[in-house]
């Protein structure tokens, strides 16, 4: 394994970002475009019995008012958990079926944006209403139907008959939506039978392949860019609606149409984090070693998909015990399709399971830490294969270090400062590591610069600068030298960016084309005559940081053997696909869809660990609650680059926060809708609501994860704060906090 060099590089984008300079999706306004705008519906179950849209048309800019009577057909992509692209399995204006408050129901366009949206205003639907309801109801849960959601080892009940003492209890987590700065937006220009589609997305091949498939066109004929999109998080991994939409409307128009969806438009046309309750059993013996883990998890979904994020498929990772059970419910509502949300289930089961280990270490007196440290698996505790690599305790012997844990009176109430009481908490962060096969072509010229194409995404995360840096070692050229092609679909395949795969994914495939082109070129110079690898054997050659190096010490750089090479110029592509994936995850990625190995595989299990602990404070009279500090200590294989890693576990923990004490879409029971649709009332964390956050990155070497060792960082960062923080609740005011957020209402 290469480690990776210069590792706090700062992103090579970062002039063009900060000067405007980037283009994201909806920067890009082909000549001539209109303007869409969505109507959306009032109700969330019911028939459209009537829609009026003369008023509308008659608005001055207005050029067409689209309902499911006049919208042209195309055919209905698959949803997501049919195997298929789309972000659900119902497709708004196909029909007068109304699923959810804020469906679709028409689509207007107009010359400008403020007549698209006057005009959806102006729309007069009637419905016939029926019966919703917005909350599920667990006690009508049902199993997911899948291998793996309902697992059994040894004897839960008499695991928990032999404990000392036992935790038996349920946590709530609600509704969240996403609020990525960049708004969800499409805009869609055909020409003839060609189709450009500027979206902001995960996925550009996935969303390729399902407007194929919706128009029967060749894959060759669609071309979807999406160069920066401006924070995902889970809400752009799928095709939704409000694309198809837009390119239906380009069509029959015959020109191109542009559609930003409006903020609150946001909280019901994608995908989000459904609500969801957590039962847990845990017992220990009278050392605190567990005798039986039980963890019924019962997410929300829609009516019509069966949306599975298995949270208890890590939380099962975690700890050894000799008895475990677990299950993945679902109890259905009248919602859009919720999905995923940056550590779908993770950040949900995390909670619930690291403030029950709190509870049972405090109940029989222990330091929670130890209580850990004593439960450390080395081996899946279910599939019974080795961890590639596991640094949990490595992780809560950094932070509680850097955190002073040791210094604290463990006495509930004990510790304040003034008016304030003070507690200080903990809990494990881990993600799984998935690797997504993938491709990356590698071009580099003898003038010294190199071009690195792949369909890989940059949601923010600094992924140019990783798949640069990558190519800069390998080749022995500078940053500067290397220019990075990603978002389009034309691009060599790469994996949609969700469940935290692109670097270790395109990462490695960008790693291979480097090697591939430099055996290229080696073959070349070893054919020739007068240079250092003269007449070597070309497979002898391997390539060191742009070096090219013979088997007895003779060595080339790599850009002096290209300048002697006749072309002066070498292409590669590098294919990477993780030696336990499976042929049919590698089939479903070249369709388009989402394959991976891991992150247990029948050899071993991958995941990235980390430790966080939290101080809280909470006023003794007006309750307010605030957290002063969170550090994280977080092992996640080869950190490639440790200022982006750096900002991406800052920006989880942050999230983290967000999610203990702040983040809350309220649902208006009668009507069976959101109300906060907004970032006035949906609260997220501000600046004045983070203090202190410390980030450390401990060395890990894990060569089986994949080729650069690298695991996933971007989701690792909010599993774990919320039940930090919800634990140093407990130390600094003696109360069980079970319900997200956690409020100033709680405290009384
Ligand atoms: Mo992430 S929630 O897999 O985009």
């Amino acid at each position: 394994m290469t480690k990776t060099l210069d590792t706090r590089v700062t992103r090579y984008e970062a002039p063009r970002k900060v000067t405007g300079g980037t283009r994201y999706a909806a920067d890009f306004m082909p000549s001539g475009m209109l303007h869409g705008a969505l109507a959306t519906s009032a109700i969330a179950v019911g028939e459209l019995t009537a829609i009026d849209t003369s008023a509308a048309e008659n608005e001055p800019g207005v050029i067409a008012v689209y309902t499911h009577e006049s919208l042209p057909d195309y055919k209905q992509p698959k949803g997501f958990y049919q195997g298929g692209p789309g972000t659900a399995s119902f497709w708004p204006m196909t029909g007068s079926t109304i699923r959810y408050g804020g469906q679709p129901i028409a689509y207007v366009v107009a010359e400008n944006a403020a007549a698209a949206r006057r005009g959806a205003a102006l729309v007069k639907p009637e419905y016939a209403p029926g019966e919703a309801d917005i909350e599920m109801d667990p006690y009508e849960s049902f199993l997911v139907e899948a291998e793996g959601m309902a697992v059994t080892k040894g004897d839960v009940e008499a695991g928990i008959a032999a404990a000392a003492a036992v935790v038996d209890e349920t946590w709530t987590t609600p509704f969240q939506h996403h609020n990525p700065m960049e708004m969800f937006s499409a805009t869609a220009e055909w020409n003839g039978e060609r189709l450009t589609v500027w979206t902001p997305t995960q996925s550009v091949r996935t969303t390729r392949g399902g407007i194929a498939q919706a128009y029967g066109l060749p894959e060759t004929a669609i071309e979807v860019v999406a160069p920066f999109v401006g924070g995902a998080f889970g809400s752009k991994a799928g095709l939704p609606p409000y694309t198809m939409l837009t390119i239906a409307a380009a069509k029959a128009l015959g020109a191109p149409v542009r559609l930003i969806v409006t903020r609150a438009q946001m909280f019901t046309v994608a995908a989000f984090r459904p609500e969801s309750v957590q039962k847990i059993r845990l017992g220990a013996d009278a050392d605190g070693r567990f005798t039986a883990f039980e963890h019924i998890e019962i997410a929300q979904t829609s009516q019509f998909d069966p949306v599975v994020n298995p949270g208890t498929h890590m939380t099962r990772a975690m700890y050894a015990s000799p008895n475990i059970r677990t299950e993945q419910r679902l109890a259905r509502s009248d919602t859009n399709t919720p999905g995923f949300m940056r550590a779908p289930n993770e950040m949900q089961t995390f909670f619930a399971l690291e403030s029950a280990v709190d509870e049972l270490a405090r109940k029989l007196d222990m330091d929670p830490v130890e209580m850990r440290r004593l439960n450390d698996a080395q081996r899946h505790p279910v599939e019974d294969v080795p961890f590639s690599s596991r640094s949990l305790m490595a992780c809560y012997d950094a932070a509680a270090a850097s955190f002073g844990w040791a210094g604290r009176d463990t006495a509930i109430g004990a510790m304040s400062d003034g008016d304030w009481l003070v507690g200080y908490g903990c809990a494990t962060a881990t993600y799984p590591t998935a690797v997504a096969p993938s491709e990356a072509r590698v071009r580099m010229q003898s003038s010294g610069s190199a071009l690195v194409e792949l369909a890989a995404h940059d949601v923010g995360t600094g992924a140019y600068t990783i798949m640069g840096q990558i190519a800069a070692q390998r080749l022995g050229l500078p940053l500067a030298g290397v220019e990075v092609a990603m978002g389009n679909s034309n691009l060599p395949v790469a994996p949609l960016s969700g469940g935290s795969v692109t670097s270790a994914s395109a990462g490695s495939a960008v790693h291979l084309a480097c090697l591939n082109a430099a055996a290229e070129v080696a073959r070349s110079v070893a054919a020739m005559d007068d240079n250092p690898l003269s007449g070597l054997d070309p497979a002898a050659i391997t390539l060191q940081d742009g070096v090219l190096k013979g088997p007895d010490g003779q060595s080339m750089p790599l850009l002096e053997a290209l300048k002697a090479t006749p072309r002066g110029e070498v292409s590669a592509i590098g294919a990477y696909a993780h030696p336990d994936l499976t042929t049919q995850a590698l089939r479903t990625t070249y369709k388009g869809g989402f394959g991976v190995a891991g992150p247990v595989t029948p050899k071993h299990a991958m995941f990235a660990f980390g430790a966080e602990f939290a101080e809280v404070r909470v006023h003794r009279w007006t309750k307010e609650i605030r957290v002063p500090r969170v550090h994280g200590a977080f092992a996640a294989g080869n950190i490639l680059n440790r200022k982006t890693a750096h900002s991406q576990l800052m920006g989880g923990m942050i999230w983290g926060i967000g999610s203990a004490l702040h983040e809350h879409t309220v649902v208006d029971r009668p009507r069976a809708r959101f109300l906060n649709a907004n970032i006035a009332e949906y609260l997220v964390p501000v600046n004045a609501d983070v203090r202190e956050i410390q980030v450390e990155m401990l060395d890990e070497t894990d060569d089986y994860v994949n080729p650069l060792g690298v695991k996933g960082i971007g989701e690792l960062g909010i599993v774990g704060t919320a039940a930090a923080i919800a634990n140093a609740i407990h130390h600094a005011t003696g109360k069980r906090l079970r319900a997200l957020p956690i409020t100033i209402a709680d405290m009384v």
